[in-house]
């Protein structure tokens, strides 16, 4: 590929990308042309960064710093800089937002607000402002962590969210057909570190006050913002899956 996939060219590397391996989709990612970042949150889309350091091409990373992390998270993503000695670029919220949300509301305004206006300042300001600086993005998205909304992603799309006029960004999901037990197979046979919390029950892991363990045959969405309606459980990051 010599230029960034138009819309058509997206539904057409969509189809004939549909069934391949996510190490052939991250390789289609990382292959084209301007900037392009692997967004990793701290969890089991850790396989993407081994994918993508054996594929031996050039790959960048980033991270949204919400503030309200786990412990275990932060002493992991330092775990992967080091591991595969790559930087991961941190992205805070703005400081202004923050300060005034927690000032007028407190620091858990979400359980009786609910996360939108928590995650719209912590999380998705500032994944715009980084996906402003780029032409496309590779998440760990999966068909399978939230059957209500992620069922149908494509393992490439024409980004629903972030694009704009004169802006098409393109999201790849390289691991969307993998299963949770493809991803965990692939951690461990490559021996490659993991969160720790995943020891302890957790599945799903984003924010600390967001975020718990799950019982035996509970669904890892279960896990997050719990307190909320299940039918929308996605923060802002994959608003676009909602449309659907
Ligand atoms: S979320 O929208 O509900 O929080 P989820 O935890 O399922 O997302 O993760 C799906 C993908 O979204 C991750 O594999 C990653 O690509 C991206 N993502 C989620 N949280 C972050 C984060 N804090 N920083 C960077 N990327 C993230
Ligand atoms: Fe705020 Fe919770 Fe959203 Fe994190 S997951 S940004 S703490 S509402």
């Amino acid at each position: 590929m010599t230029t960034i996939p138009t819309i058509d060219l997206v539904d057409a590397l969509a189809a004939e990308y549909a069934d391949k391996s996510p190490s052939e989709i991250l390789k289609l990612a990382l292959s084209q042309p301007g900037e392009i970042a692997i967004s990793f949150s701290g969890a089991e889309d850790v396989v993407l960064i081994d994918m993508a350091a054996n594929l031996g091409l050039p790959f960048r990373v980033f991270s949204l710093d919400t503030g309200r992390l786990h412990g275990e998270t932060y002493q992991f993503i330092e775990t992967v800089r080091k591991h595969y000695n790559i930087p991961i670029e941190i992205c805070f919220p703005e400081t202004e937002a923050i300060q005034q949300l927690v000032n007028e509301k407190g620091l858990f305004s979400f359980y009786a607000d609910g996360h939108q206006e928590c995650c719209g300042i912590r999380k998705v300001q500032p994944l715009r402002k980084k996906l402003a600086t780029l032409d496309g993005w590779i998440t760990g998205q999966r068909k399978d962590q939230s059957p209500g909304t992620r069922n149908e992603i494509p393992v490439v799309q024409a980004d629903p969210g972030f694009s704009g006029p004169g802006k098409q960004l393109i999201k790849y999901n390289p691991l969307a057909n993998w299963s949770s037990s493809d991803v965990w197979n692939y951690i461990r046979l490559m021996e490659i570190p993991y969160n720790p919390l995943h020891e302890k029950g957790f599945i799903s892991i984003g924010c600390e006050p967001c975020t718990r363990a799950v019982l035996p045959n509970q669904h890892e969405r279960e896990g997050r913002w719990w307190w909320e309606d299940a039918t929308h459980k996605e923060c802002g990051l994959h608003a676009g899956n909602l449309k659907k």
